[in-house]
């Protein structure tokens, strides 16, 4: 048995900490290639380098059977229309799976087979959780007006990959149009923000 402190962690759904965690900070600039829009983010970066989201991941345990847990908090916003998200990962042990849990705020886990190319999108926010299967790209998307915040538990033997889809990025996208999240094919999105 590990000694209590261990076995104890506070969160703090309005700073998106995690007692005795690191907080990791992902700016704008810490994202390139991963919005559709390059045009639209580098005419953004000019403007600025907020913060989209942090995370603070309680990883102290190693092993067989042993789990950690991130808290994750996405600002509000879009980046050419399409929403704030994270970079998005596969894990390193392939198999290892994952769930998600809505704190807080509205949005979207954006859910990639690796093997089959196969897309899911489901809803994220307070009272939900997402089951991530092994194998499965994801990301997670801020479609609110306010922080999106939720807890990720996973195998301490999972590993974080995320050079795999940082290269040819997610098939889909999820868009605002008129006010509502809208998925589109990566394809279609590009082709329909060339010709305006
Ligand atoms: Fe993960």
């Amino acid at each position: 048995m590990k000694i209590p402190q261990d076995l104890f962690s506070e969160f703090d759904l309005e700073t998106g900490s995690l007692k005795g965690a690191p907080l990791i900070v992902r700016r704008l600039s810490d994202l390139q290639g991963s919005f559709a829009d390059t045009k639209a983010y580098e005419a953004a970066l000019k403007r600025g380098d907020p913060i989209i989201y942090t995370v603070a991941a309680m990883q102290d345990v190693e092993g067989e059977g042993g789990l950690h847990f991130g808290l994750g908090r996405i600002m509000p916003g879009n980046i050419g229309g399409e929403y704030h998200l994270t970079k998005g990962h596969i894990h390193s042990h392939r198999p290892a799976s994952e769930v998600y849990i809505g704190l807080k705020g509205e949005g979207m886990m954006l859910l990639e087979d690796e093997r089959t190319g196969e897309s899911a999108v489901l809803g994220l926010k307070p009272s939900t959780a997402v089951y991530v299967p092994g194998h499965t790209f994801h990301r997670t998307v801020n479609t609110g007006s306010g922080p999106l915040v939720y807890i990720g538990v996973y195998p301490a033997n999972a590993g974080h990959d995320y050079g795999a889809i940082a290269e040819r990025n997610f098939r889909k996208v999820i868009v605002a149009r008129e006010g509502k999240p809208l998925l589109l094919p990566r394809e279609d999105f590009l082709k329909q923000i060339n010709r305006s």
